[in-house]
């Protein structure tokens, strides 16, 4: 298995990110347009969020034909110009591989609703009355987790929504026509493969009423996840391309397991506790201030963890799944460029491989959308009936989704600033915030000092330094819970790098003696020559 510590990885979602063709919804030809832009911030992979053909009730996580191109994205001739002319650039193509489910537009679903056996047994059905679904489990959008079939008189699993069906991959057919899939687009150079939730891909083999949960501890990091993740990187020989798993409610020794090199599964994983700290008791739709003490005992165990026992972490803020970290850890206002740059360097100084979301390195915020009619997300729009139902006013009902809504990081990518901030020349399909100066790429671009050259700093830096790649870890100045504060330890020497998280001036519990250390990077430009005793709003400094 190769090692991707050199790497940094820029995330696209296709239809937010550049229109060239004027319908308002972003196209491959747009993101070629972007190539020497994106190659500028000196990344190596491209991960694009799917593109296949799909009716988009999940925006294309909900794919009706893994081999073809949805037409409102372009066609398989731009799809291959894509590769090659990224190609050309040094850039590898990361394709986003939704194997949990299909969409029930998919062939093999049809065939299945249709009765088909062979077909039936590539889902997952259960027989059962109209009135009792075969579990209590919930849907991750909202909603009971199984959907009944009158003329079949079965019911069929769907953990997303509703036209999201699962796979049966105990089934050795399913396994193989994904296999199928993964080696046509081997074949036409893509250069890796992110795993949508492919750590539910196992199902128990009874299925029973979880009666402390909605039944993710039944299917999560399931039974034979392990053996069939091994199964399908060695028969479609992928071993040494880049490979992240996206992981739903994980745990440690798992994901050491997904991502330890012996046990070839995969490169790396997502995993997403450190983006809970502002759930109230784990619930992502009820609101609190972000928990610094549980964000900081996250990483020291999950770094630690995985330095230990040989794995290997994708390290990030933003996705298109998440809230703008600006505007969710940092400050969207007086001190909005050194919360951004702040945010960037706490994250990329990791031990991991650091991923990049369109936008996140110009620090784009939230919309602030004020009505339901701005939001485009099933699952935001589920859960407004949700909340309202439960007793909430209208008004609570947008704070919330405001706050957590997953549109927050699907308003378009902010090229200039034009009317549609150089998206589109039409209106785009998604509302742009409204309060947006200096937040765009053709501005930034300009600045020396912009949020946009830090983050091309950040990633130089892993090129140059030994120590940010492969340095062991640290963690130091725990007692101060504003403080993110690490030690990497390399061959090439040691960094300490320190994160100020709060709005407010705060004292380290030891002063740095500066004698004989360099400022590698920083967010203020007066420099440090003495000592350092205290970090001031949001400051950052990576120190050797
Ligand atoms: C995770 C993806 O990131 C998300 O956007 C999608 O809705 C679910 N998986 C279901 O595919």
């Amino acid at each position: 298995m190769k090692n991707f510590s050199k790497s940094t990885i820029y995330q696209i979602y296709p239809k937010s990110f550049c229109d060239s063709n004027g319908d308002g919804v972003g196209d491959i030809r747009g993101i070629i347009e972007k190539l020497d832009y994106i190659r500028s911030l000196g990344v190596d992979y491209i991960w694009s969020t799917p593109f296949f053909k799909s009716p988009m009730n999940d925006n294309g996580y909900d794919i009706e034909d893994y081999l073809d191109i949805n037409p409102m994205f372009g066609n398989m001739e731009d799809v291959t110009e894509l590769i090659t002319e990224a190609g050309k650039r040094g850039l590898g193509i990361i394709f986003d591989m939704v194997f949990n489910h299909t969409s029930t537009e998919h062939e093999w679903f049809k065939r299945a609703l249709a009765g088909e056996e062979k077909y039936m047994n590539y889902y997952i059905f259960r027989d059962g009355n109209a009135d009792e679904p075969p579990t209590n489990w919930q849907s991750k959008f909202g909603g009971s987790a199984w959907e009944y079939v009158p003329s079949l008189g079965k019911w069929y699993l769907h953990l997303f929504d509703v036209t999201q069906a699962d796979l049966n991959w105990d089934n050795p057919e399913v396994r193989n026509e994904l296999k199928k899939v993964i080696l046509f687009w081997k074949d036409k150079g893509v250069r890796g493969f992110r795993f949508d939730v492919v750590n539910l891909i196992s199902k128990p083999e009874i299925f029973r009423d979880d009666e402390e949960g909605d039944g993710r501890r039944f299917y999560t990091d399931g039974p034979h996840v392990h053996e069939y993740l091994k199964e399908l990187v060695a028969d479609t020989g992928i071993e040494d391309m880049l490979t992240v798993g996206e992981m739903s409610s994980t745990c440690i020794d798992h994901c050491i397991r997904y991502t330890d090199p012996g046990e070839k599964e995969l490169s790396m994983c997502f995993n997403f506790h450190h983006l809970k700290i502002d759930y109230k008791d784990g619930e992502k739709w009820e609101l609190q201030r972000p928990d610094y003490d549980k964000l900081k005992d996250i990483f020291r165990e999950w770094q630690l963890r995985m330095q230990e026992k040989n794995g290997w972490n994708a390290v990030f803020w933003c996705n298109h799944d998440q809230p703008r970290v600006v505007s969710r850890l940092g400050d969207e206002h007086k001190y909005w460029k050194e919360s951004a740059k702040m945010l960037a360097c706490s994250i990329h100084m990791l031990r991991g491989t650091p991923y990049i979301y369109q936008g996140e390195e110009i620090g784009m915020m939230n919309p602030h959308f004020d009505k339901i009619e701005d939001y485009r997300d099933v699952e935001s729009i589920n859960y407004y009936k949700i909340l309202r139902e439960s007793g909430k006013s209208k008004e609570e009902a947008l704070h919330i989704l405001g706050e957590r809504s997953r549109d927050n990081s699907r308003t378009p990518m902010q090229w200039d600033n034009t009317k549609y901030a150089g998206f589109s020349e039409a209106e785009p399909w998604i509302s742009l915030p409204e309060d947006r100066e200096g937040v765009n790429v053709y501005d930034q671009e300009a600045d020396e000092d912009s949020v946009l050259n830090f983050y091309r700093k950040l990633v130089k830096l892993r090129k140059e330094y030994e120590v940010i790649r492969d340095g062991s870890i640290e963690f130091i100045f725990d007692s101060v819970k504003e403080i993110l504060a690490y030690k990497r330890v390399g061959e090439d020497g040691d960094i300490l790098v320190l994160n100020n998280m709060s709005k407010d001036e705060v004292s380290l519990p030891q002063s740095i003696d500066m004698t004989g250390r360099k400022i590698l990077l920083s967010n203020y430009d007066e420099s440090r020559i003495s000592g350092i005793d205290v970090l001031r709003p949001y400051e950052c400094i990576v120190i050797q």
